[in-house]
């Protein structure tokens, strides 16, 4: 991530903004506007990734954002735009995803901070490995002079590309609930322990693995994933003594979700009783739906129809940081098409000519903002 910021660093030099590292780690740059002190328009996307990730996930809305910079060649406008690569926004080393928005945000508590990696480094010690200070996580809260938050990034589903269509105005981020799941049973011989003595902790959670997927089956606009399975002790001869294992669950009803991820729960408890297993849960996460901002949304349609495509509007299955940003200022994203709707994997990619078509309508968009003195003259458009 140090590389990461160097070379982001490098392309913003030339462009006048001084870069900063907050201490939640995300990286901030502030592109001045026409008077000194004018509000600030947020620009931004994630920098961290999944393991055997693709490319463009996250960090092509950092590069979009800076594009936009490089392409107003050093025109001023009404609002300065500070461009935001955020830290920790999918959760792999944590469990808990958007660890850097949730500073921006003032929701990055004790309580994440002692949450422990695999190795048991604390989010507050690696914080400190990294070069930073937890203890100035405060100063990292949006300033009360925020206009907006303005995502790109690729949809990662199928959607746009079936519909033939490069762009979409996003107007809803699906909830999402992150649990721990750890069925503990006893380790034993593989050979010498008959069926009906065994409290085997894996044959436990594949039953419920089972489950998860008939649940979310049964649900419309339900997905659930165990995508991750950890093994004790972890050898062929042995009957596994535990198994931790995580829970993804989503629905852009947060009824729907809790009550799926509340009876999956129940499930799991049910296995475990009737197999002599014992059972852990915790969860990480319980995010709400989030709607984006109306008004910032109603000129991503504007813009993109400006650059002669049609302005689809969608909900988003994946979780982002713009889903955090909307709970204190208004937020708003364009999701650019994902070829054979791949992502979370090296076969992402994203065609050249929509990501054209994104700066395009990204510069249409800060030209209309910027005619538009309800959106940066207007001091209640600024939420607390
Ligand atoms: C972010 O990639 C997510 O898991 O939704
Ligand atoms: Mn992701
Ligand atoms: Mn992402």
């Amino acid at each position: 991530m140090h590389d990461c910021h160097r070379e982001i660093s490098r392309w913003l030099e030339p462009l006048g903004v001084k870069v900063r590292i907050d201490s939640a780690g995300n990286l901030r740059a502030v592109y001045a506007a026409t008077e000194p002190d004018a509000p600030r328009l947020l620009i931004g996307s994630h920098l961290d990734t999944v393991p055997n990730a693709g490319a463009y996930d996250g960090i092509l809305g950092v590069v979009v954002a800076i594009r936009l910079l490089e392409e107003l060649q050093g025109r001023k406008l009404p609002f300065a735009i500070e461009v935001l690569g955020f830290s920790e926004e999918e959760g792999v080393r944590f469990g808990t995803p958007f660890i850097g928005s949730r500073a921006l945000v003032g929701r990055l508590d004790q309580e994440l901070l002692d949450a422990q990696d695999a190795q048991g480094i604390s989010v507050r010690k690696a914080i400190e490995n990294f070069g930073l200070n937890p203890l100035n996580i405060s100063q990292a809260a949006l300033e009360n002079d925020t206009l907006g938050y303005l995502e790109f990034h690729i949809e990662q589903g199928p959607i746009l590309e079936s519909l033939h269509q490069p762009l979409a105005a996003v107007e809803a981020i699906a909830g999402q609930s992150r649990l721990e799941i750890t069925f503990s049973g006893r380790a034993n011989h593989a050979g010498t322990t008959p069926m009906h003595l065994r409290r085997d902790a894996i044959a436990g959670a594949a039953e419920w693995i089972g489950r998860v997927e008939r649940a979310a089956q049964a649900v419309p606009g339900l997905v659930a994933t165990v995508g991750r399975i950890d093994a004790k002790p972890g050898a062929a001869n042995v009957i596994a003594g535990e198994v931790r294992l995580t829970l993804d669950i989503r629905h852009s009803s947060d009824d729907s979700r809790t009550r799926a991820a509340g009876g999956l729960i129940w499930e799991a408890q049910d296995i475990a009783a009737r197999r002599g297993l014992s059972l852990r849960e915790s969860t990480l996460l319980s995010q709400r739906a989030v709607a984006m901002e109306p008004f910032l949304t109603e000129q991503i349609e504007h813009a993109i129809l400006k650059t002669g495509c049609k302005p689809h509007r969608m909900v988003s299955g994946a979780g982002h940081d713009a889903m955090i940003l909307a709970e204190k200022v208004p937020a708003a994203m364009i999701f650019l098409r994902t070829p054979g709707g791949i992502s979370h994997d090296p076969a992402e990619s994203v065609a050249a000519e929509d990501v054209e078509k994104a700066i395009q309508c990204g510069l249409h968009l800060l030209d209309q903002l910027a005619a538009s003195p309800e959106f940066h003259k207007s001091p209640t458009f600024t939420k607390g």
